[in-house]
């Protein structure tokens, strides 16, 4: 296999030099490869898993050529100190050096790429440092990756000089200390940045604050245990996206993000939030449109902070210990949302007016909760602009108030019902594990309740109620026992009526 690789590799390289590209030829046997890309005009070089010598004979000969080089890539190569003469006078728009075991950076190792160079990628080196000399003529930069090396602390101004520097990533390292000025230089350019799966203990508001710019910070994965009202003070006016996803907050105080004004997407996933304050949203009441609050240990919908967000349109609840869905739980701002995840949480109750606020609902997840009924008149509100809804995984007590779904799913009224998986009975027994969609509607009955009366401390049995609901309902199709159903909601009311129509005439 790798024999039919290399040769293909091989034969594609001396086609390409015989379209009189921009590649040389180079020694097959040193695991470097010249690719000339005929549509774009561009020279891409590699070298992957060669030795060292290997390597800098290539790159001699490519860099005799006078080519820019598109991409470079050195993968895998015993480099360890990066010294100039690993790139003579290559140039090169793009130099990814991944896994090459990289400790230290000569200070001149890249002038000559300071006017062609617009990303560079030193990811899963041994780094333990920012290479602040080696980076600083680098203006023309527009992206760096730092990402998975063994760097502890952003020192000061350890990007200086990079004016155009727009993307950076710092993932996967082990920063713990960044320095108040560690992104001067920077402050004006800098658009995104990734500080994911490092030893931060709390947000780095004070080197933030220069970030004028900034519209994407992620944070997920370090160990910020809780934020403060000026946390992102500051550094606000662009900020777009917010990652704190996997971390250990417990509480989200009041104004947490109070000067991210254009905040739209806000990720706060896998922490341990058990309270949010109820004006901890404030200040991106107009902005917020993606909230994720997913695993965390919420007991209800914390719906008082959440009211403040007029165009909230995707809100993330899955796996959280909330039992109810409260009556006003979606008030005041449930019209613009699209998107609500409930699933995994302890749901055993639904008020029945819980959802009549949510006009813009396509995407309701509610399965593995603790449901045992599901009723018509709840749902109705949503059931013209819900797409998808999921149910499975329930408790669900099959009788007349589920029938309502049972056709719901073969009417394929959504475009997508409990993603493919079965929504099923739990109770009664003679139902357990069967699919709500393959019960007949003679099946879904109610065992009636006597509400006054001597019997009403022996319930009927089971099968014996079938029995009379049978003969009763038993030729009627299931739209009309729904009918049936929701009229004997009203029957108390109209007999009263009609007793009282009968008494007038008489
Ligand atoms: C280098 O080559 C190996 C196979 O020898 C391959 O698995 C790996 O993905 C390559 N690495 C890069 C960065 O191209
Ligand atoms: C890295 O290169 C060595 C040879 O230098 C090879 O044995 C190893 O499989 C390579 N690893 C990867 C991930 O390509
Ligand atoms: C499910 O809800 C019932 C009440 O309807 C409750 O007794 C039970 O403990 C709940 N189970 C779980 C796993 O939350």
């Amino acid at each position: 296999m790798m024999t039919r690789t290399s040769l293909l590799l091989l034969l594609t390289s001396s086609l390409v030099q015989s379209d009189a590209s921009g590649c040389p030829s180079l020694a097959a046997s040193q695991g470097c490869f010249c690719q000339f890309q005929i549509k774009a005009k561009r020279v891409d070089f590699s070298c992957n898993s060669t030795s060292l010598e290997d390597l800098l004979t290539s790159t001699e000969t490519i860099a005799d050529s006078q080519q820019v080089v598109w991409h470079l890539k050195y993968s895998n190569v015993s480099i360890g100190h990066f010294k100039k003469s690993l790139l003579g006078s290559l140039r090169a728009n793009h130099f990814i050096a991944l896994d090459c075991g990289i400790t230290s950076i000569d200070q001149d190792a890249f002038s000559g790429l300071s006017d062609d160079l617009e990303s560079l990628d030193f990811g899963q080196n041994k780094l333990e440092r920012v290479p602040t000399p080696a980076l600083e003529s680098l203006a023309n930069l527009d992206t760096l990756d730092l990402s998975n090396n063994l760097i502890e602390t952003v020192h000061a101004e350890a990007f200086k000089g990079l004016k155009s520097l727009r993307f950076l990533s710092l993932l996967g390292n082990r920063i713990k200390f960044v320095d108040d000025l560690a992104f001067k230089g920077v402050g004006g350019s800098l658009t995104h940045l990734n500080l994911i799966g490092n030893a931060l203990s709390t947000v780095p508001s004070k080197p933030l604050q220069i970030l004028s710019d900034l519209q994407w910070l992620h944070l997920h994965e370090n160990r910020i245990t809780s934020l403060a009202k000026e946390d992102f003070s500051g550094m606000g006016e662009n900020l777009e996206e917010l990652g704190l996803a996997s971390n250990q907050l417990e509480e989200i105080p009041d104004r947490a993000f109070a000067y991210l004004k254009m905040l739209n997407s806000l990720d706060l996933d896998g922490n341990r939030i058990r309270y949010i304050h109820p004006k901890a949203f404030k200040g991106i009441e107009r902005s917020l449109e993606w909230l994720k609050l997913g695993e965390n240990q919420l007991s209800a919908i914390p719906a008082e902070s959440l009211r403040r967000l007029k165009n909230l349109m995707d809100l993330n609840l899955r796996q959280n210990h909330i039992e109810k869905i409260l009556e006003d739980d979606f008030k005041d701002y449930g019209e613009t949302l699209q998107f609500i995840y409930l699933q995994k949480n302890r749901i055993h109750t639904i008020e029945m007016k819980a959802l009549e606020e949510l006009d813009s609902l396509g995407w309701l997840y509610l399965s593995s909760n603790n449901l045992s009924v599901v009723s018509d008149e709840t749902f109705q509100p949503v059931l013209d602009t819900l797409q998808a809804i999921d149910l499975s995984d329930n408790p669900f007590n099959c009788d007349c108030h589920i029938a309502w779904f049972r056709d719901l799913i073969r009417d394929k009224k959504f475009n997508v019902v409990n993603m493919g998986k079965e929504t099923r009975c739990r109770t009664p027994p003679r139902l357990n594990g069967k699919s709500i969609a393959s019960v007949s509607a003679e099946d879904l009955v109610c065992v009636e309740k006597a509400s006054t009366g001597a019997e009403d401390s022996s319930p009927p049995l089971e099968d014996s109620s079938r029995g009379v609901k049978d003969s009763s309902q038993g030729g009627k199709d299931s739209s009309q026992r729904m009918e049936d159903s929701s009229h004997q909601f009203l029957a108390c009311p109209s007999l009263v009526l009609l007793l009282l129509l009968t008494l007038l005439s008489t």
